[in-house]
């Protein structure tokens, strides 16, 4: 009891600490006596004093109580009213620019770490509006009386709770200056304790909402929805089930589209589908991803975890064959309904599980002389370890995970002898801990 109640005070008490670096997760990264603390709040260079939150055999983690030096790249004012509650954002408190640099060390220290590699080239950042950029989320819901009743928002950074907010910043504002409004509409549903989320989908004109309702909304509630999306310019779903569930509320049909200028494409997409969540970075990404390729006339691009065509349709727009993999369905339908709306029906899109250890045999052939791959968090491993070194003469690794992207790199060039010629950081979520990347392998 005695051992218990002294460590305890020793967790408040006010301790203080030089931060050296920022961690993968945006902490002020110190060594007090020796041992490493993460600290919330804190930033490299700065001298903080802060208050121990937990400990563990390894490191201890912190939260910055006062600054005795303030970084020059602190954000003394961060934009959000909720920022520091909301787990939402991490990184308001520093620069934009002086968080897409971290995010580079971030991924050059994963390089370094796990695969052991250090790229021949690391490319210019790409930046894009670091506010309202966000067009797809998935917002929480929850009626909590004591609150003020519905919450609708991210979730708080310490706790599991909803956080109490009336906007959202990264939000694009179309939907992100509108949280109270949600707030008041749910309030006012007979069905309001059995709504559990919005999906939000913004596209270049318009925007959706899709409530997740856990019973049938009654004609009341559904008349008020209606009502909002009329009055707001808000297309409206319901969903109640599986993504084969989801309705339109109002109006009765419409459609969800964004567009690659650059290479005159437009895609239809359904809000619950995998879009790219910042339009302006992923213009900027395709572009870079298809220079990166340096395509040539004979070429023939495999392209995998394709979604709905983002990057295959502009592979296509330039000429050279292109056969594109996806696990799901519904996005391949979507990705061939694109191909012909773009003029592009030549592209092979095909379904196919792309986490199996013998999802390329089939596959691949010959001629197939580039390789492009945007996997999800888990990255790529089967892929990686099914292609042979001479397969491909350039593979362009679109990430939004260095770790797995890093335990990839080190099977393309370790175990397939690639190299690894560039990288280079995207700044697809700003003010958060997420890290886009991309990289060029060569053989
Ligand atoms: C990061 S998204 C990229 C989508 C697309 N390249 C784009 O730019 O819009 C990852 C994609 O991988 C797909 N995916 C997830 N698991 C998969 C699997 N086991 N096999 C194939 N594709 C998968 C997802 O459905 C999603 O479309």
């Amino acid at each position: 009891m005695a051992r218990r109640r002294s460590r305890s005070a020793d967790q408040h008490s006010l301790r203080k600490a030089h931060i050296d670096s920022l961690s993968h997760e945006g902490k002020g990264v110190a060594r007090v006596d020796g041992k490493a603390v993460f600290i919330e709040g804190a930033l490299p260079g700065e001298n903080v004093e802060y208050l121990t939150l937990r400990r563990r055999k390894s490191y201890d983690e912190g939260r910055v109580v006062s600054i005795e030096n303030s970084s020059p790249q602190r954000v003394a004012h961060p934009k959000c009213e909720v920022y520091g509650v909301c787990g939402g954002c991490s990184l308001q408190h520093l620069d934009p620019k002086a968080q897409i640099e971290a995010k580079q060390q971030v991924l050059l220290d994963n390089l370094e770490r796990i695969a052991k590699l250090t790229p021949e080239t690391v490319l210019e950042p790409i930046t894009g509006p670091v506010w309202g950029y966000r067009r797809k989320a998935r917002l929480g819901v929850r009626y909590v009386p004591k609150k003020g009743g519905t919450l609708v928002g991210f979730r708080e950074r310490a706790k599991g709770y909803l956080t109490v907010m009336s906007a959202c910043e990264v939000l694009d504002p179309v939907i992100g200056s509108r949280i109270e409004m949600l707030r008041a509409l749910i309030d006012g549903l007979t069905s309001r304790e059995q709504i559990a989320q919005i999906e939000v989908a913004v596209d270049d004109q318009a925007a959706a909402l899709v409530f997740r309702n856990l019973v049938p909304l009654d004609d009341r509630d559904k008349h008020r929805l209606i009502e909002f999306g009329r009055d707001n310019g808000i297309q409206m779903y319901q969903q109640s089930g599986g993504p084969e569930t989801i309705s339109a509320l109002w109006p009765d049909t419409a459609t969800l589209e964004y567009s690659l200028p650059e290479y005159h494409l437009r895609f239809e997409f359904r809000p619950t589908d995998f879009v790219q969540v910042n339009a302006a970075i992923n213009s900027k990404m395709v572009s870079l991803a298809l220079a990166l390729l340096a395509l040539e006339k004979e070429d023939r691009v495999l392209d995998l975890f394709c979604g709905l065509g983002n990057f295959s349709l502009a592979l296509a727009s330039q000429h050279v064959g292109v056969v594109a993999l996806e696990a799901d369905g519904a996005l391949i339908q979507r990705a061939k309904a694109n191909a012909i709306k773009n003029g592009f029906t030549e592209v092979d899109f095909r379904v196919a599980d792309l986490y199996q250890s013998d999802s390329l045999a089939k596959v691949l052939e010959p001629d197939m002389s580039k390789l492009l791959l945007d996997p999800p968090r888990t990255g790529a491993l089967d892929v990686v370890q099914q292609i042979g070194s001479n397969q491909f003469r350039r593979i362009v690794y679109v990430s939004c995970n260095p770790a797995t992207l890093a335990r990839d790199a080190q099977v393309l060039v370790h175990q397939q002898g690639y190299k690894l010629a560039s990288v280079g950081v995207m700044d697809m979520f700003p003010h958060t801990r997420h890290v886009e990347s991309i990289a060029l392998f060569t053989n």
